[in-house]
């Protein structure tokens, strides 16, 4: 997008409350209608989470109030700023602290945004690195810290990873196969095996095999795994790790109900938790900072599956977000 734009007169997508109906549309904004904070950033990346989407297009009541620059992600350079942590052409970025829900967001081509939701970009990354990992990469990794955390190791065996044609199942794919970890990729998109094994899937299951719930038990298969989505995924998963297996509970983007029982917790020792990206600060640090050195995924491998679009399509990208018919991470490039 053009960098003629000033912080009086710039580009972004706002959403707006019409009684019941929610709508998102292309404005001109200044830095003055948005949500208070004392660093003023110049967006170059915002990543479109699946949240993004359900809540530019009004499926889900994640914005709380409006009008409101979604985006749930930004990266950019310090523009304007009245905090002595941050100074202008410092890279930055900023995700969690109610970004995008309560506080403008990406979605935008400046933010102004509290010093106290703001980090550096780790050393290492530049704009786009640490845009392409965003809030997959970071929620990822965040599972990877908290198995760790509990004593797993690469030789208790293989991590399970659905939805991995998603953004967090590519990341997720590429971080934990970087970090020495064996990885079973689950995929409704069984023509993208190639694609799959080329971003390091040891395995790739068919998750259209994956039924519901017939035994309290199935084969154990994984040591852990990381589901990104829900209902029947997330009961097998559950009923196919081995003994002390680890299930980090991600997302929902096949449903929020699943049928599960006792057995595994019982026979198999097992440990189901959620991961939410909101992190604190000593995790946020501690996490970033593995992602930019020996968790740092390999971009070249990610090239092919980022898209860059800008926001005249986001709309359009959110729509086909839903309908499941996305792959990889996208970005908006502002
Ligand atoms: N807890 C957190 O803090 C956090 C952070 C980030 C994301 N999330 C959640 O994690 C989930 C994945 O996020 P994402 O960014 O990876 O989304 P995404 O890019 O849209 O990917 C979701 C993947 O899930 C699978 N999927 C989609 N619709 C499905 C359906 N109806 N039934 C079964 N599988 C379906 C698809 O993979 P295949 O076609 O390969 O099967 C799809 O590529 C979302 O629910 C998101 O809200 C949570």
């Amino acid at each position: 997008m053009t960098d003629l734009a000033t912080p009086e007169n710039f580009l972004s997508l706002r959403t707006h409350q019409q009684g019941e109906r929610i709508e998102s549309r292309l404005e001109t904004t200044a830095i003055d209608g948005l949500s208070a904070g004392e660093v003023v950033v110049r967006n170059r990346y915002a990543g479109v989470n699946y949240k993004d989407s359900l809540a530019i297009l009004g499926r889900a009541r994640i914005i709380e109030t409006y009008p409101r620059t979604a985006g749930i992600e930004l990266v950019g350079e310090v523009v304007r700023s009245d905090s002595d942590r941050f100074a202008p052409g410092q890279l930055v970025m900023a995700h969690g602290f109610r970004t995008g829900i309560a506080f403008d967001g990406g979605f935008a081509q400046f933010a102004r945004v509290p010093a106290a939701h703001l980090m550096a970009v780790p050393q290492g990354l530049d704009a786009l690195q640490a845009a392409t990992i965003g809030v997959p990469g970071f929620t990822a990794a965040m599972a990877l810290d908290r198995f760790i955390a509990q004593g797993l190791t690469p030789e208790h065996g293989p991590i399970a990873v659905s939805g991995a044609t998603g953004a967090v199942g590519m990341l997720a794919m590429q971080i934990l196969s970087q970090a020495g970890w064996r990885v079973a990729a689950m995929t409704r998109k069984m023509e993208l095996e190639p694609v799959l094994k080329a971003l390091g899937a040891h395995e790739v299951i068919d998750a259209g095999g994956i039924g519901a719930q017939v035994r309290p038990l199935d084969k154990a298969r994984f040591a852990a795994a990381i589901d990104n989505v829900g209902g029947d995924m997330l009961g097998w998963l559950l009923r196919s790790l081995s003994d002390g297996g680890q299930l980090a509970v991600v997302g929902n983007a096949g449903g929020n109900d699943f049928a599960g029982n006792v057995l595994p917790f019982v026979m198999r020792n097992i440990t189901m938790f959620g991961v939410v990206a909101n992190a604190g600060w000593p995790v946020r640090e501690r996490v970033w900072q593995r992602l930019a050195t020996d968790w740092r995924p390999d971009f070249a491998a990610l090239a092919p599956h980022l898209h860059q679009i800008g926001l005249p399509e986001l709309l359009a990208h959110a729509a086909a977000q839903l309908a499941g018919t996305t792959s990889g991470r996208t970005l908006i490039a502002l």
